[in-house]
């Protein structure tokens, strides 16, 4: 991991998704935005992602659970914000609603400025599979493939050709350290490079948020902090936004903001 420039300088394949100039967020609250990589996209003043009172409740038989009440939080690129909060607070289901994974029950998620609840499966889809990255706490690679199979596979699917894929993600490996790891299987892989390879194919389509769900969970802390070091210098050098929960306050405390989920709703932390 010695060249910060390779990644930065990566150019975004394709334009990115259409834009609805009528249902964009508020450009306004704009606090520091850290870093940037300094693309000149004209919302780039406004939060790239922008939680918006989101609710989310699950019915369990009679009961019903109201796990988020009207959470609201902005995220600008450049900025990694630590999530920390309890088990069962509601952070992966916070997550899963900014990724476009559920529906939340109120609120809007927009992502790039443009509200994501009524836009069509397809574009919801075509917007995760550009706009956001995924890490979760185990790697869910596919074992029959790969590390950079693993990698150049979300960008085949999203139109690269094999070889445009195979440098980028070829370059990301080198970049995330795995250089003589390429062709191993996630079996034939340490925990903290399986988790390394995962991050390399969540950003391989340069997605401008990448959200991680305690990315670091089940590794040791050294791995941990090798594996962490990979997604701040990615932050750093590519502009991306993460939203990052974990349990691990030495690792939050160097992301630059920290909150927190109390009483369904995200409070800002010191
Ligand atoms: N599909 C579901 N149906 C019913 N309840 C659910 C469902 N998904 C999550 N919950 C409940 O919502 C609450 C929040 O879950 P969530 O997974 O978001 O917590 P978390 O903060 O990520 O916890 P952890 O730190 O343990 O990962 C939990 O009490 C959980 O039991
Ligand atoms: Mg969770």
């Amino acid at each position: 991991m010695n060249d910060t420039t390779t990644f930065a300088d990566m150019p975004r394949s394709g334009t990115g998704p259409p834009q609805h100039a009528a249902s964009r967020a508020p450009a306004a609250m704009s606090p520091d935005a850290q870093g940037g990589d300094g693309t000149a996209r004209p919302q780039d003043d406004g939060p790239v992602l922008f939680l918006s009172g989101i609710e989310r409740r699950y019915r369990q038989g009679e009961a019903v659970l109201e796990i988020l009440k009207g959470a609201e939080l902005a995220v600008w690129p450049g900025q990694s914000v630590a999530l920390v909060a309890p088990s069962g607070a509601g952070k992966s289901t916070l997550m899963h609603v900014a990724g476009l994974l559920e529906y939340p029950d109120g609120g809007e998620v927009y992502i790039d400025g443009v509200a994501t609840s009524t836009l069509s499966d397809m574009h919801r889809t075509r917007l995760r599979r550009t706009e956001l990255g995924f890490v979760y706490q185990f790697h869910h690679l596919l074992p029959e493939f790969s590390a950079i199979e693993n990698v150049i596979l979300p960008q085949m699917i999203r139109g690269l050709s094999r070889r445009e894929a195979m440098g980028r993600g070829t370059e990301l490996l080198n970049y995330l350290g795995l250089k003589d790891r390429l062709t191993h299987r996630p079996a034939e892989l340490s925990g903290g490079e399986q988790q390394r390879v995962a991050i390399a194919r969540a950003v391989a389509n340069a997605p401008r948020i990448l959200l991680a769900d305690e990315p670091t969970g089940n590794l040791d802390p050294r791995t941990s902090e090798r594996v962490f070091n990979a997604l701040t210098q990615l932050v750093r050098a590519s502009g991306l936004a993460m939203v990052c929960a974990t349990h691990n306050m030495d690792i939050a405390a160097r992301m630059n903001r920290r909150v927190t989920l109390r009483d369904g709703l995200v409070v800002e932390l010191e």
